[in-house]
């Protein structure tokens, strides 16, 4: 890999955002600069504008020229199972049955630490081949699974967050741990990775069914023991399991204050899924700035429900955007995205294409409180860039030919575009392909 002398001045057409599409005009919201530059300082973003302006102020930048491919940044994907990479698109289950059946089984295969480094490497290469330049992944429970994931994303420089998933019931032997050994655990890997280059950690209950009252109570003294790392779990995705939680927590008041009263709900917190809430639940995820992550691929696959993006995100809520692999069936965010879209079809608000690029950088982003450093072109953040191609495909590029504006000519890709529409990644100020 033979990389182009600094600095680099990459030129193309620079999409990014200045405000929310969901709260603002999307003309307000976006800025487009057709034949737009980003001049790249080592790992970092030093000015954007228009080429003509900054080849003649760096006349000695390397020119790395992207002709008429979109520059965004990289996709953020904020809730994702790195582990259950082997079982993605095990047919006919639901939720808990899916657990039980195909993702424990392989979770347990994590105790190995040579499985972790080859599931972590091959998990990487594949959503980096898709543009997506930071996760949010959940390991297992064996310590050996969060060492190998963050070593192998620190040495190709990326963004991620990362932490053990905390299980002491309802999952097989092998597979528990207990409320002391998680705490101690956790404690000791978030020490030991936690703001290391550019790694994160997040303290991980699983969810409430597989979480004793004593183990959420451990996960919530960590946290607040610790309140730089984010706190990620699931809530609210199925009926059933919601059934199930209120038989498991008699005396909660909604599966939110199963984790609220053990001090798990606060604005680090991210909360995966959140379909079917409570308006109590709602108010309180609102008042506290906790992030909500939609995983839209994941809810029509496992049959969750409809999570209601438009109405939330006017409501002000944080929202991030996620493919759940392996409970999603895709690694790519432009899937992601296409699924968003349909579910906001069946809910009668349709996601401009504006609105769904913003759930998958800044939005995400937001959500893991990296808004400052990553998910959009801005000087200072990191240089994490996804060159999209409109064409990528004979159909996608018919179909973009006859495209009246920038957003007709980038929803087909949004809708029908894989790998093949990511012409280059860009992570920490190196091309992965050049
Ligand atoms: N709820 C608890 N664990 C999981 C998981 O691994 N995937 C999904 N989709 N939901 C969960
Ligand atoms: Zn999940």
């Amino acid at each position: 890999m033979n990389q182009p002398p600094l600095p680099t001045l990459i030129k193309g057409h620079i999409l990014r955002f200045k405000a929310n599409p969901f709260e603002n005009p999307i003309e307000d919201a976006v800025i487009l600069e057709s034949t737009g530059a980003i001049l790249l300082r080592g790992d970092k973003i030093a000015k954007i504008g228009q080429f003509s302006d900054l080849s003649a102020l760096y006349p000695q930048a390397h020119v790395v020229d992207y002709g008429d491919k979109i520059v965004m940044a990289g996709f953020v994907d904020a809730h994702v199972h790195y582990p259950q990479t082997g079982i993605i698109a095990s047919w006919g289950k639901r939720l808990i049955d899916w657990l039980n059946s195909y993702t424990f089984p392989e979770e347990m295969r994590f105790g190995e630490l040579g499985y972790a480094q080859d599931i972590s490497k091959a998990y990487l290469d594949f959503i980096t081949a898709h543009g997506t330049t930071t996760v949010a992944s959940y390991c297992t429970i064996h310590p050996q699974s969060v060492d190998a994931f963050f070593t192998e994303a620190q040495a190709r420089n990326m963004c991620v967050v990362a932490g053990k998933t905390c299980m002491d019931r309802n999952a097989p032997e092998g597979l528990r741990d207990t409320a002391q050994s998680a705490y101690d655990d956790s404690a000791a890997l978030l020490g030991k990775w936690h703001k290391q280059d550019r790694l994160h950690y997040a303290i991980t209950p699983r969810f409430s069914p597989t979480s004793t009252p004593e183990q959420l109570e451990a996960m919530g003294a960590l946290w607040d023991a610790n309140p730089t790392c984010l706190m990620q779990t699931h809530l609210s995705e199925q009926i059933d399991e919601i059934a199930w939680v209120k038989e498991l927590f008699p005396d909660a008041r909604d599966y939110l204050d199963t984790y609220e009263q053990f001090g798990l709900l606060g604005e680090r917190g991210l909360y995966g899924h959140a379909i079917h809430l409570e308006p109590r639940e709602k108010d309180r995820l609102k008042e506290t700035g906790a992030g909500l992550v939609h995983c839209p691929t994941s809810n029509m696959f496992i049959g969750s429900g409809l999570f209601q993006t438009a109405a939330l995100a006017q409501a002000g809520h944080r929202i991030g955007l996620a493919t759940d692999t392996g409970g999603g069936s895709s690694f790519s965010m432009l899937r992601t995205m296409a699924a968003a879209y349909e579910i906001g079809q069946l809910n009668h608000t349709p996601l401009h294409a504006a609105q769904l690029l913003w759930l998958a950088t800044v939005g995400s982003a937001q959500t893991l409180h990296l808004e400052h450093e990553i998910g959009n072109i801005r000087e200072g953040h990191f240089a994490d860039l996804v060159v999209l191609d409109l064409g990528s495909t004979p159909e996608i590029k018919q179909r973009s030919m006859r495209a009246n504006d920038l957003w007709e000519a980038i929803f087909p890709t949004i809708m029908m575009g894989d790998d093949r529409a990511i012409h280059d990644v860009w992570i920490a100020g190196r091309s992965v392909t050049q």
